[in-house]
């Protein structure tokens, strides 16, 4: 992954670069650099850590540069370490990398032998040198970028500044993401719009393959016979504000309290004037609906789990064969299709280097591809046939919270649309099962995060402050939602988590249940709950510390106890995301118990942009 900026123009650009970079974080954090040209000179300041770090180097050599690049990084090759960080100069080439460059080894070794010497491990130091030696020999940036890309084989995302050429930034992509942008005071570029948020909504999407020129008054583009011509601009509604912290302590925690607007604007202009659902707005025709047999749901961490409900509910409600894939296994063993396949990528970022691989191979098998993204404009949302954003709104903590949430609500209103087109149920049942999501849950969402249920998740989270492996268990959905509640504690507080099926646990891994061991029970189906309970005994009855989350009418009397979590909600559906908001509260508070970096957990990245 990595997050990649730059700037022209006629303001000063390093106080841009870090405040640009900061956005980025979410992208990788091991180390972080930039490049700033002054004078005709270019400069590169750049160290393993974080921002902080950066700018404490920085205080040594201020700059007034107005034309820069810089780069936060998520080790691929070679460590974390200053001399990895980029941006990586060889000869008079300045560049940072977003990707792999996957026949780095085979490159470097001609370089080698063609003299040249490197300092770094990084795969994006061989780029530097081969963008260098054709710009030595034709001294034209856009040719050398061209030359470059025809011995390239990986993914990248450039930002790139030569000796020679003051005051211009030069940009290019294959497979990794990189936005243009127009703003009072100049051009920039960016992996994601929203760091370049505070400072213009203009943006333009580079395409595949296209080189970018940008000077203080100009962006210039070149396609494949190197022909010139402008950036369309777009125009984002997406606001800097929306990507600031409001007070709360952790991205993290914001966006938790902001999951009941999160599901108000997935579900907003996709139900009809009867209730019922209604993706007409999304620019689908009736008929691609009718013509699905089966489906494929691919994505990737909580995007796949995210899956696994809508699988589940697309099956119980509209009778439509669904398996859910991990993308990065898709494409290596692809599943049997036929008349009728359509293959659904879920991707918060639409960015995710498995999630787009598995969607390019299904596109160019021939099956039709539906994106259900968050991020407007992004790769997946473009390429895939059609497209429904979740509208969660820009989310930068590591783990997703509101972008899983909108994923879930997005597919359960999916699921009734197929029952709705294929009539396996009535308009009546349809209609009250969506007001279950589109009046209940919001409100449900919102008592499960009142003053009291905090208190009861930061109790309940001292039992992870001195405990390292615990278990999430749970019987059909409540399963489901027990692996995204497994990752969630695993990913922000490093406490090692299983999810179980409940029925399974007793064939085998009931050997590491010991006295205290934490078991968080999940129980949100009535119609499972006694055996539900059961499994419980099971674990308890052999020492385990039990949490309950467990729905009202789920709950014995005499179960509750002051680690039992009581969902109120009524319909199932607002039951489900009682209990989301429940796991997630608890991941988050066992991370803040443990002292962890909540929004920016060890070894992670949000966006990963390599396969
Ligand atoms: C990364 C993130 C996960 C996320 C997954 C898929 O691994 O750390 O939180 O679920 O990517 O991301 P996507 O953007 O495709 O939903």
């Amino acid at each position: 992954m990595c997050g990649i900026i730059g700037y022209t123009g006629e303001s000063e650009a390093l106080s841009k670069m870090t405040k640009g970079l900061s956005v980025l974080e979410y992208r990788g954090y091991d180390s972080v650099g930039v490049a700033l040209q002054e004078d005709g000179e270019i400069k590169t300041v750049k160290c393993r850590g974080r921002i902080g770090d950066l700018e404490e180097k920085l205080k040594q050599s201020p700059s007034h540069a107005r034309c820069a690049i810089g780069h936060t990084r998520w080790a691929t090759h070679g460590g974390p370490s200053d001399r990895n960080a980029h941006p990586h100069r060889v000869g008079s080439t300045v560049l940072v990398h977003n990707g792999i460059i996957e026949n780095h080894k085979q490159l470097k070794e001609r370089l080698i032998d063609l003299g040249v010497e490197f300092s770094s491990e990084t795969d994006t130091e061989v780029a530097a040198a081969l963008l260098d030696l054709h710009y030595q020999t034709c001294n034209d940036p856009v040719k050398a970028i061209r030359r470059a890309m025809e011995e390239l084989t990986g993914s990248y995302a450039f930002g790139i500044l030569f000796d020679g050429a003051k005051g211009e930034v030069y940009a290019v992509r294959s497979g990794s993401p990189l936005i243009l942008a127009k703003g009072k005071d100049g051009y920039y570029l960016a992996s994601d719009m929203t760091a370049l948020l505070p400072f213009t909504n203009l943006y333009y999407p580079l395409k595949e393959g296209e080189i970018a020129r940008l000077t203080p008054t100009e962006a210039k583009l070149f396609d494949d016979e190197s022909k010139e011509h402008a950036p369309t601009w777009e125009q984002t509604d997406m606001t800097a504000e929306a990507a600031q912290k409001d007070g709360f302590a952790h991205f993290m925690l914001k966006e938790i309290f902001e999951e009941a607007k999160a599901v108000e604007n997935a579900l907003a202009s996709r139900v009809d004037e009867n209730g019922l659902p209604d993706f007409a707005q999304d620019g689908i025709d009736a008929a691609f609906w009718k013509r699905i047999r089966n489906i494929q749901i691919v994505a990737c961490g909580s995007a796949m789990h995210a899956g696994l409900i809508g699988a589940r509910l697309i099956e119980d409600y509209a009778a439509i064969p669904t398996s859910v894939y991990i993308a990065s296994e898709y494409r290596y063993h692809p599943p049997v299709t036929g008349e009728g396949t359509l293959v659904i990528v879920v991707s918060q970022s639409g960015e995710t280097a498995d999630s787009l691989a598995a969607l390019r191979y299904a596109k160019s098998v021939g099956i039709p591809t539906l994106g259900i993204v968050n991020a407007v404009g992004t790769t997946i949302a473009r390429e895939a046939d059609y497209c429904i954003y979740t509208y969660a709104g820009p989310e930068i903590a590591v783990a997703t919270t509101k972008g899983y949430c909108t994923q879930v609500a997005v597919l359960y209103l999916l699921a009734l649309h197929f029952a709705k087109i294929r009539q396996t149920m009535s308009p009546t049942r349809i209609k009250g099962l969506l007001d279950g999501l589109r009046v209940e849950t919001p409100y449900a969402i919102a008592e499960m995060l009142t003053q009291e249920r905090m208190q009861a998740y930061r109790r309940i989270a001292q039992v992870f402050q001195d405990r390292d492996h615990a278990f999430y268990i749970g019987r059909g959905r409540d399963y489901l939602l027990s692996m995204e509640g497994a990752l969630k504690l695993k990913e922000i507080s490093y406490v090692h988590t299983e999810a179980y099926a409940s029925g399974e646990l007793k064939h085998g891994t009931i050997s590491l249940i010991e006295d205290g061991t934490p078991v968080i029970a999940l129980c949100t189906e009535p119609s499972l709950a006694e055996k539900a309970e059961n499994n419980v005994h099971e674990v308890e009855s052999r020492g385990a510390h039990v949490i309950r989350i467990y729905r009202a009418d789920c709950l014995k009397k005499h179960e509750a106890d002051t680690d039992t979590i009581v969902l109120n909600a009524k319909s199932d559906i607002a039951c489900f995301f009682s209990a989301m908001i429940a796991v997630q509260m608890i991941a988050y508070e066992a991370a803040v118990r443990r002292g962890c970096d909540i929004d920016r957990p060890r070894n992670l990245a949000k966006s990963v942009t390599v396969e």
